[in-house]
């Protein structure tokens, strides 16, 4: 499934590194860019056929047909149990600042979250803040063994209208430890979100527990590797929220009987946006399709994920690397408490960059944030993968 396309990848990335190495190149960048199976590039052309030679009749097919094969697919990944209230967009951006715009910013709102967060959240966060009716507080995930404790004790007693909160943390790749059992306890006058984006498809993820009291966010550009262009949020059910930032989808159902006033839909469509290229959706369902005519899985991802991870250690711990070892190692709980990427702490900024120079010497690719170093896995490494070359 990765036969053309991601070895045209690695023979680019080939040249474009180092002639005196001739090790095959190792994408470590995967928790950023999951690489794209090639059944992907069908899809953008069926899009183009369909979009192209079916012009104004292609939007039957897509919310009559590939919506909702899409959100019966996630629904059934994450165990959810109305895939009609998961709502899509191109990003998460735009799907939680859709969320955040039902609350009436002339009224004081409460937000709850960590200091962990990925940019697309915190950034908007910030800028809310500094409106003077807005007040922030961010629980420190450090230590990790502590923060359920920390965060729900705020998540009670703290008089929150929305709670933020990453299930898998991008700069660390730590999940929330009890994140799921917390949210099953909120209050209910609190809005909570997670944001699975670096579990979903990674993890095994059941949300039938609290499907109908958290928003979940994730998308496709990560471990589904089905590129960028295809984010969801799953609505609980019952949700009367009427965002202030509305597209004209939101009333797809009434348009021909357009009542007066701002109608919304009782599902997904209530926090709808507006027309967009749907390749990405196509895509995404090719991913879907191909999974499961594998008989490729979450739990079986994960496993084999978790397997190449443990033969990275092994040769790590065996290994006298300055700055590859367990002290640098940001980790709670390797076995059953991370996500699909090792973080190391490399001292600073500069220290983090030659590394990452090093390692491109040696055909292995990752990504870097200040001074912290991450390195993905993905299923498209070998199973015979050592590791070795990282550390030596
Ligand atoms: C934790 C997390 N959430 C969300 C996103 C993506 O945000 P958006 O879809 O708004 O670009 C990312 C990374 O791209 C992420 O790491």
């Amino acid at each position: 499934m990765y036969q053309k396309y991601y070895r045209q990848f690695l023979q680019a990335a080939q040249k474009a590194a180092s002639p005196q190495c001739d090790l095959p190149v190792l994408h470590m960048a995967c928790h950023s860019h999951h690489y794209w199976p090639d059944a992907t590039l069908d899809a953008v052309k069926d899009y183009w056929q369909d979009a192209a030679l079916m012009a104004d009749t292609k939007w039957d097919k897509i919310f009559g047909e590939k919506i909702p094969t899409f959100q019966r697919e996630i629904a059934r990944v994450l165990n959810l149990p109305a895939p009609e209230q998961i709502a899509l967009a191109p990003n998460t951006h735009e799907l939680v600042y859709r969320l955040i715009s039902s609350f009436d910013l002339s009224q004081p709102l409460r937000v709850l979250t960590t200091d962990g967060e990925f940019y697309s959240f915190a950034r908007q966060l910030l800028r809310l803040e500094e409106l003077p009716n807005v007040e922030v507080v961010r629980v420190p995930t450090q230590p990790f063994a502590t923060l359920p404790q920390r965060f729900e004790q705020e998540l009670v007693n703290g008089n929150y209208q929305l709670a933020y909160a990453s299930l898998v943390f991008f700069d660390s790749g730590i999940v929330f430890p009890q994140l799921l059992k917390i949210a099953a306890r909120k209050p209910d006058a609190t809005q909570m979100v997670i944001d699975g984006y670096h579990g979903f498809f990674a993890r095994p993820i059941d949300l039938s527990a609290i499907a109908d009291k958290v928003f979940f966010t994730a998308g496709s550009y990560k471990y589904l590797g089905a590129g960028e262009g295809m984010c969801f949020m799953s609505v609980p059910r019952g949700c009367t929220l009427r965002p202030l930032n509305t597209g004209w989808f939101a009333e797809m159902a009434q348009l021909e009987n357009r009542s007066e006033g701002v109608g919304f839909g009782n599902d997904w469509l209530r926090f709808a946006g507006a027309t967009m290229d749907y390749s990405p959706l196509y895509k995404a369902l090719a991913v879907l399709a191909l999974f499961e005519n594998q008989g490729i899985t979450v739990d079986r991802i994960h496993s084999y994920v978790l397997s190449n991870q443990q033969r990275f250690l092994a040769a790590m711990d065996t290994a006298d690397h300055p700055l590859f070892n367990r002290g640098n190692l940001l980790y709670h709980d390797l076995e059953n408490g991370h996500g699909h990427f090792f973080t190391f702490h490399c001292g600073s900024a500069e220290k983090a960059g030659q590394l990452q120079e090093e390692l491109r010497l040696k055909h292995v690719l990752c990504d870097r944030r200040k001074h912290l170093l991450r390195l993905g896995f993905a299923i498209y490494h070998p199973a015979e993968e050592t590791f070795e070359r990282l550390f030596t």
